[in-house]
Parts: C-alpha cells; structure tokens; sequence
C-alpha cells in the first residue's frame, strides 16, 4: 500500500529496540510517507539525531526549550502538522507520562498537545510490561483511544525471555497501513483459520424447558470478529444469543453442548480454537420427548449425565489438533489457580481467567478483566471492554503465530 502524502510523526523513546527506528523510517519513506522525528534525551543514547535526519532527510527534534526549533516550527505545531503519532519504542516510562498527561519534554508535550491519533509500539524488560503499573498505564491509553502494535514475545536484550520486544519493522508499517486504511493490504491472520465458541448451551429439560446459564456471547462474539479482522478465516459456534452476528465471520448455531462438540468436529482443521462458550457441564440424562406434566404436586427427578467437554476434546485430539488453543476458566474464587489447574487438567496451550463472582458482572455485561495464562507467566490485564479484550488476545495471538514463522 502507498502512503504517499501521509505525515508520520515519529517519537523514538529510550529502549535498545530504537535501532530499528531506522529500518522503520527507511520502510515508511520508500512508501512515499514524509517521516518527522522527536527523539528523546533517553533515545538520544541509542540512536544518533544523524542517523534519523539522514534517513527522514529532515530536522530531528529534541528540546522543548529550543528557541531556533520554537522559531521554526513550535511544538504545537509539531503536534498538528502530522496524520498520525508513533511512539516507538514506547518505554514503560513514556507509556506513564501519556497515560498521566504529562508534559515535561517535547516528547511528552507533543503528545499531550496533539488532536492527531497516535500509535504506540511498547518495549521494555518482560517484568516491567508485565507490572500492573504498566498494565494499568496500557489500559488507560487503549480507553483513550491510543493504538497499539506488539510488543512481541521473545529473547530480549537483558537475556529474559518473555513479551516485551518491540514489534518489527514490519509489524508497525503494517498496522500504520491498516490505520490509514481502513485494512491493513496484509493481515497478520491472513491465510490462518480460527474456530471460536461462544454463549451459553441449552440442555433439555422437555420440548419447552432447558438448563442455561448466563453467558451472553459478548465475549465468543468479540473474539470472533476480532480475529476475522486481523484476517483469519473464522468459524463462531454459538449456543443460544442475541448478540448480533458478527461481520467476516461464519455463524453455526447450536442448542447443547454435544451439538457444539459436533459443530467444532465439522469445523476443524483449524489453526485456531478459542473457546469462550460457557458450555454446561450436565445435561439432563434422558430429556423427555413430550412436555413433563404436573402430578399432584409431586416434582419430576431429574438425573443428570456429564457433557462433553469440548476444549478438552479439541486440546487433546492426534489428529487435526488447532496449534494454538485457548481455554476460558470462569472462576468465582482462587482465580489463577484455579486456572492454571484448568489448563493442566484440559491441557489447552493458554486459558484466559476471568472473576466471574456476581459483583463482577462479568455474565453478560459489557466490561472484562481478565488474566492470560500462557505457560508459567500471567498477565493481568485491566478491566477493559469486551471488545478490547477481544482485539488484545487476538492481536497477542497474530503474536504468537508472527514469532513461530521466525
Ligand atoms: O458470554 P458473556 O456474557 O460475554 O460472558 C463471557 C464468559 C464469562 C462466558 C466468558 O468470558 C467465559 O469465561 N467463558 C468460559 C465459561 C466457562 O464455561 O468456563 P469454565 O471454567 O466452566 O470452563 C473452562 C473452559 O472449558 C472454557 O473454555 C469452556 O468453554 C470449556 N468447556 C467447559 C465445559 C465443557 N463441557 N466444555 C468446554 O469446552
């Protein structure tokens, strides 16, 4: 895709990951982009305001006190005369100077002072990203409207191992594309499949009555739609919702968790399986055919059988196992342990844990918060949206399919 005409202001904060800075500024300039840089007194150790002149063939801005640069062109200005802001790499610092408001150098006051949208590519040591501090910062950026590309999960340069390295190049062009596309011309799902399961199941008391549970599909859905955008071919199996139908994503409707199973059998191959659905786990053994009457006060016994279940099943198949499946655990108490339990005892690769406790919600509400489970580290994310639960796991799975391509 051209981006020829579009302005880039591009602020380099302080991390090692500014080097690819120059990669990134070289890629933005062949499409056609004019890239205008602010590079901080940090970023100033690791890269050269020469470097990123050569390489933008303009003026690199440093100080907020520069009378010639005020002269020139103010900070303001500075803010104003661009499409779009990318702060790369976004350090654990910088993300808590926006997320504050602060404006204590140009950096920080140029962003504050902007009406432009702004992208951020964070970077930093895996424990720092993982801080709730940072979590927390990373929240209120995303409820501000801030755009986010990675970081990735990978080695990093103080020899940890973990999520916290700088999106490349690439990545960051690409989301700048897709920002001013509308699409990204590439996407960083395409050509994958994904299977998604979502609502409640309803099992069958008689004909006319069920067993369910509170599970809107607001999150299955979000999920869904979520991945279809980052371009994977998506198949939503859904129990029983109102929630509209989701664009770019094929809907298979099902009533009980032994026709979910079904519909995700049929589904698969996928690269893809998250399951969200909130499936029963008993169903009434042996529903009767005909509405059960009333006699003489005397209530019907049920008994009940176990259901399938379904991310078990589809964690543990030979063949045709997804590559990456995600598990939900809904807890009420003891949530990360409990949902590492969850992941074991199923053997799913991540499980996202959500507090399901009443107080919370969480069943068919429109907010989140959740942890991510991936192999021994958790991430706690802030109480967000549905929706941005859904773009972050679907943006830390491109992630995670980016790194295996390596
Ligand atoms: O639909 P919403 O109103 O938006 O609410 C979202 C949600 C709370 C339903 C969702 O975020 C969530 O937590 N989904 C999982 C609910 C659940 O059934 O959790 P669980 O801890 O009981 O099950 C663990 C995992 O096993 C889940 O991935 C579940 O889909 C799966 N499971 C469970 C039982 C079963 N028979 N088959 C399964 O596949």
């Amino acid at each position: 895709m051209s981006l020829a005409g579009k302005r880039i202001l591009l602020i380099v904060g302080g991390g090692i990951a500014a080097y690819k800075c120059l990669e990134l500024i070289r890629r933005l300039r062949e499409r056609g982009a004019a890239v205008r840089c602010i590079l901080t007194k940090a970023g100033a150790e690791f890269v050269t305001p020469l470097s990123l002149s050569a390489l933008s063939e303009d003026k690199v801005y440093q100080d907020l006190f520069d009378l010639t640069a005020e002269a020139e062109m103010g900070h303001i200005q500075l803010s104003r005369d661009a499409d779009l802001l990318v702060v790369a790499p976004a350090t654990a610092d910088l993300m808590a100077r926006m997320a504050g408001g602060q404006a204590n150098d140009l950096a920080s006051t140029t962003l504050l002072a902007t009406d432009k949208p702004v992208m951020i590519a964070p970077a930093m040591n895996v424990r720092m990203w993982e801080h709730p501090a940072t979590q927390r910062n990373l929240g209120q950026l995303l409820a501000d409207g801030v755009l986010q590309v990675g970081p990735n999960e990978g080695n990093m340069a103080c020899n940890e191992f973990g999520f916290g390295r700088m999106a490349e190049p690439d990545e960051i062009l690409s989301a700048i594309e897709k920002h001013f596309d509308g699409h990204a011309a590439t996407r960083p799902l395409d050509g994958l499949t994904a299977l998604v399961t979502s609502g409640p199941t309803h099992e069958a008391i008689d004909p006319v009555r069920y067993i369910a549970n509170r599970s809107s599909g607001k999150q299955g859905h979000a999920i869904a739609a979520a991945l279809a955008d980052l371009g994977a071919e998506t198949v939503l199996v859904s129990g029983p919702s109102s929630e509209p139908d989701p664009t770019g994503v094929r809907l298979v409707r099902v009533e009980s968790a032994r026709d979910m199973l079904a519909a995700c059998r049929a589904a698969l191959p996928a690269d893809i399986a998250v399951c969200a659905a909130a499936v029963a786990d008993w169903r009434v053994d042996g529903a009767a055919g005909q509405k059960i009457k009333k006699r003489n006060g005397a209530p019907p016994a049920l008994s009940f059988a176990e259901n399938p279940d379904i991310l078990k099943t589809m964690s543990r198949l030979r063949k045709d196992r997804p590559k990456l499946v995600v598990g939900f655990a809904a807890e009420t108490e003891d949530l990360i342990e409990n949902a590492r339990a969850k992941r074991d005892r199923k053997g799913c690769d991540w499980i996202v844990a959500n507090d399901v406790s009443p107080d919370t919600g969480t069943f068919g509400g429109d907010n989140n918060r959740v942890h991510l489970v991936t192999g021994d580290t958790v991430e706690d994310w802030p109480k967000m949206s549905k929706n941005e639960v859904a773009d972050r796991l679907a943006n830390r799975i491109a992630g995670h399919f980016a790194d295996a391509a390596e």
